[in-house]
């Protein structure tokens, strides 16, 4: 089988796509699943590029979708034939948060899915949505349940609520597609007044350019009324939380999910206090909320936005896409 492997010193030069042996068969409470896409996270490009460290010859991509080619003994919930996505902790199953590193996480503490094949234990995967194509279901490991967990499971979305996304990356416009489906009205902030115009085919209730308008965090508020949104993805970390904290209402959430400016940096404790805010720190989430988000997105109909999509032969080409930034939504690869 056509796996990659990062080699030491970490670098997309050092990325390389080679044969290698077959796992083999499933063993008891395994599955073996024929991986046909995977999707970059910038957890991924942090892992390629050397930033986390890693293993030599490493397997990246903690995402992975495909289709069920056998099980072991006493596997119940698969069957060959089954569309399956990977969870980005497999060992975490359900209830509160057991993980605060990524030692178990594919792609960076073991092995991901750049690869043809993986023979996993069976609660590495669940059920892709039915009418996802493989790429779609690839979206969903990382970027959609972050999404699904900071709004649905941390925030409790609600009808008519008020939610602020940062950059239209893969998790904020899997954070505007799921927040207009269950009601929400949503402001997205952009680089880019064509992104912005992209987020508005989406639904999105208004865009601000972050670059041109720095001061955003009031904007949120004159658009809102002076009341703020009751819910902010915020990707951005340390030099956008004071102007998060500015746009969030009194009694407002903010899901503290990246880390994109930096990952250290003041915060007016201030302000925050006042604004009796709650901020949630979270990465991913449990194997139980990708099953229940499954169930939504079949419900919804919703579908990931994929901006490109490359062969796992050009997967350095991928990450340097991604590392450009000029991407909106999700970049995946087929394998
Ligand atoms: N905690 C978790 O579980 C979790 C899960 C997934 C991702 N993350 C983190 O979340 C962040 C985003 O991940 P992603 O996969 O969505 O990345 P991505 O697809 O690469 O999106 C990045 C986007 O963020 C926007 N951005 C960059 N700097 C910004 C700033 N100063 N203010 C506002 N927006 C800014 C840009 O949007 P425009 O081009 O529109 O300006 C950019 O396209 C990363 O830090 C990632 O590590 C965390």
């Amino acid at each position: 089988m056509k796996i990659a492997r990062l080699h030491k010193p970490a670098g997309l030069e050092h990325l390389e796509v080679l044969d290698a042996p077959d796992p083999g068969s499933p063993g008891r409470s395994e599955i073996r699943v024929r991986i046909h896409a995977s999707s970059l996270n910038s957890h991924d490009l942090a892992v390629v590029l050397g930033r986390l460290p890693s293993a030599d010859g490493r397997i990246p991509m903690s995402d992975g979708a495909g289709v069920v080619e056998a099980v072991g003994d006493g596997v119940t919930e698969f069957r060959p034939g089954d569309p399956v996505v990977s969870c980005f902790f497999p060992g975490w199953l359900d209830g509160e948060p057991t993980v605060s590193d990524f030692a178990t996480t594919p792609g960076d503490g073991v092995d991901g899915y750049a690869c043809q094949l993986a023979t996993r234990p069976a609660h590495s995967f669940t059920h892709s949505p039915k009418g996802y194509s493989y790429a779609e279901a690839a979206t969903l490991t990382t970027a959609g349940l972050t999404a699904w967990r900071a709004l649905v499971v941390n925030g409790g979305l609600k009808a008519g609520d008020a939610v602020l996304v940062l950059g239209t990356g893969g998790v904020s416009i899997f954070a505007l597609q799921l927040a207009k489906h269950m009601g929400a009205s949503v402001v997205v902030t952009s680089s880019s007044d064509e992104k912005l115009e992209r987020a508005r085919s989406l639904g999105a209730d208004h865009g601000i350019n972050y670059k041109t308008n720095p001061e955003w965090g009031a904007a949120v508020l004159d658009y809102t009324g002076g009341r703020g949104v009751d819910h902010v993805v915020e990707v951005g970390g340390s030099a956008t939380l004071p102007q998060s904290i500015q746009a969030c209402r009194t009694g407002g959430h903010i899901a503290m999910i990246g880390v994109l400016t930096g990952i250290a940096g003041n915060v007016p404790t201030g302000s925050f206090m006042r604004k009796q805010q709650r901020l949630q720190g979270l990465i991913v989430g449990n194997r139980r909320q990708q099953i229940e988000m499954v169930r939504a997105l079949e419900t919804t109909g919703i579908k990931p936005v994929i901006d490109q999509s490359f062969p796992l032969s050009n997967i350095a080409d991928s990450f340097r896409v991604m590392k450009a930034g000029s991407h909106f939504g999700k970049i995946t690869l087929e394998i």
